[in-house]
C-alpha cells in the first residue's frame, strides 16, 4: 500500500519552502509599509457565511465547496476564500468602532475550493490577501491595487497587467441586470443548464460561464459599463485618477465581472503577459465590496480587497526563470577526525549556534573528506577541521570556503571571529 498526497494538494518540501517563506516574508515587509495588519480567522465557518457572503449563484458555493456535518450536526465548510471570514471577524470584533478607520487586514493561509485540476489550480492553496474596510475613497481602490502590483515588483515580475472595470453600483446592475435577461431571452434554450437557472438568479454570472463562453449571445451582450450611473462613472474616473498619479498602467476591460457576487464598482485581475503556464493567466483578483459587511449582519461598512495565490506566484516566476535570492545559508561546517574530535565538535557547534551563526557538524561518523563534501553541498562559508594538533592547540584553521585563505582562531575567539566575518 502506497500513500500520496490527496488530489489538488502538494506537499513542500526543503528547497521549495525557502521560496514560500521568502514570499512571504515580502508580503509582510510590505503590508507593515503600507499599514495592513494581519488577521487570522479559523480555516473553517459556517457554511451560510460563505452563502450569504460568496454568493449562492457563484461556482464557488455551488460546486466547489468542501462542507461537511459536525458531530453537533453544524454544516460547516473549510474556506475557499478570505473575504468572507475577515468581514465576519470585522463584525463580530465590531472593529467598525474602532478608532482606526478604516480596518486595514491582510492574511496568508490555506483555501480549499474542490476545482478540476490543472496547472495553477489546485484544491487546497495559500491566498495572501487585503481587506481595507470602512471607506469609499477611489483612492485607497488605487491603493490596494498599488499593494499586489508592488508584491510582484518586488520579487521581480514585471510582465504583468493590471485590468480593471466597474460594476456600478446597485442602480447600475439593476438596470444592466434587465438588459442582461432581455438580451438571452431569445436564446435561454441553448444556453446550459446553469446558466438558465443564472438567468433568473443572477444573470450577470451567465457572462462568466466557460461552458457558453463561445455562443454568439455572449459577444453581443450588453455592457455594464453602459449602465453606470453618473456617481458610478465618476468613482471608476477617480480611481483611474488615483492609479494615473501612482504611474501604474493598467487596461480597462469592460468584459470583466469576476467570480464572486459581493462585487460593486472596482474589479481588478492582475494577470501574466508573454509566456505564462498553461490556460491559467490570473495571478490576483480583487474589487470593492460596498454592502457586503451589511449582509453579513453589521453597520454600512465600504470595503475593498483583493487575494492572490503563493502558488501561482511561484508558478509566474518559474515560467519568467526568476529565481528568488533564499535564505538558506550555512556558516560554518566543523569537521571532526576522531572521537575526541567530535566530543569537541558538538561543544563548538553548540557555542557557535547560541552566538547565532549557522553551524553543523557529521551526525554519521563519515569520513573527513565525506564530512568535507557535506560542508561544500551544503555551500559552508567556512569550515574548520578539529583533529588532535588542534585539540592539543586549542586552536583550529578557520577556511574560508570562496577563497581558500586560511587563519588560525583559538578555540575561544572562534564565534567572534566567524560573527566578524562573515
Ligand atoms: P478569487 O478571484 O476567487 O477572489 O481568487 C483570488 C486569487 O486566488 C486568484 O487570482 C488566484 O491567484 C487564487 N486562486 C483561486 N483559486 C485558486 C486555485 N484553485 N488554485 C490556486 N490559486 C487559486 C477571491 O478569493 C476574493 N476573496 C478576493 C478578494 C479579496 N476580493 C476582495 N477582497
Amino acid at each position: 500500500m502506497s500513500f500520496k498526497v490527496p488530489k489538488g494538494t502538494q506537499d513542500i518540501l526543503p528547497g521549495q519552502t525557502e521560496k514560500w517563506q521568502k514570499v512571504e516574508r515580502v508580503i509582510r515587509d510590505l503590508c507593515n509599509v503600507y499599514r495592513y495588519n494581519e488577521i487570522r480567522t479559523p480555516m473553517f465557518e459556517s457554511t451560510e457565511l460563505f452563502q450569504r457572503g460568496v454568493g449562492d449563484t457563484t461556482d464557488i458555493v455551488q460546486k466547489e465547496m468542501y462542507t461537511f456535518e459536525d458531530k453537533g450536526g453544524r454544516s460547516l465548510t473549510l474556506r475557499p476564500e478570505g473575504t468572507a471570514s475577515s468581514v465576519r471577524a470585522y463584525v463580530e470584533h465590531k472593529m467598525f468602532g474602532s478608532a482606526d478607520q478604516p480596518v486595514k487586514l491582510y492574511y496568508t493561509g490555506p483555501m480549499f475550493r474542490y476545482e478540476r485540476q490543472q496547472a495553477g489550480r489546485y484544491r487546497q492553496f495559500v491566498q495572501f490577501g487585503v481587506e481595507a474596510i470602512g471607506s469609499k475613497d477611489p483612492a485607497i481602490d488605487a491603493e490596494v491595487m498599488a499593494l499586489a502590483m508592488d508584491v510582484y515588483k518586488t520579487l521581480g515580475l514585471t510582465e504583468l497587467k493590471l485590468v480593471i472595470n466597474s460594476l456600478g453600483d446597485k442602480e447600475t446592475r439593476d438596470a444592466h441586470r434587465a438588459a442582461l435577461v432581455e438580451h438571452f431571452a431569445p436564446v435561454k434554450d441553448e444556453l446550459c443548464a446553469d446558466c438558465q437557472s443564472r438567468l433568473a438568479k443572477n444573470p450577470l454570472r451567465v457572462l462568466d460561464c466557460k461552458v457558453d463562453a463561445k455562443h454568439p449571445a455572449m459577444a453581443t451582450a450588453p455592457a455594464l459599463t453602459n449602465y453606470l450611473t453618473a456617481d458610478s462613472a465618476t468613482y471608476f474616473a477617480d480611481v483611474k485618477k488615483y492609479l494615473d498619479i501612482l504611474g501604474i498602467p493598467y487596461e480597462v476591460d469592460p468584459n470583466l465581472v469576476r467570480g464572486l457576487d459581493y462585487y460593486n464598482h472596482t474589479a481588478f485581475e492582475i494577470m501574466i503577459t508573454g509566456d505564462g503556464f498553461g490556460t491559467i493567466t490570473t495571478l490576483c483578483g480583487g474589487g470593492r465590496y460596498n454592502g457586503l459587511v451589511e449582509d453579513i449582519g453589521g453597520p454600512e461598512s465600504p470595503g475593498i480587497g483583493f487575494a492572490m495565490s503563493i502558488e501561482r506566484l511561484l508558478l509566474a516566476l518559474e515560467a519568467k526563470g526568476i529565481e528568488l535570492e533564499t535564505e538558506n545559508n550555512l556558516d560554518m561546517y566543523v569537521v571532526a577526525m576522531n572521537e575526541e574530535a567530535k566530543a569537541k565538535a558538538v561543544e563548538l557547534v553548540a557555542n557557535f549556534r547560541k552566538a547565532g551563526i549557522t553551524a553543523e557538524m557529521d551526525y554519521l561518523n563519515r569520513k573527513m573528506k565525506a564530512q568535507m563534501k557535506a560542508a561544500d553541498r551544503q555551500a559552508a562559508k567556512f569550515v574548520i577541521v578539529l583533529g588532535e594538533s588542534e585539540l592539543e592547540q586549542q586552536a583550529v584553521n578557520v577556511k574560508t570556503m570562496a577563497t581558500g585563505d586560511q587563519q588560525q582562531v583559538a578555540f575561544a575567539d572562534l564565534a567572534s571571529f566567524v560573527q566578524a566575518n562573515k
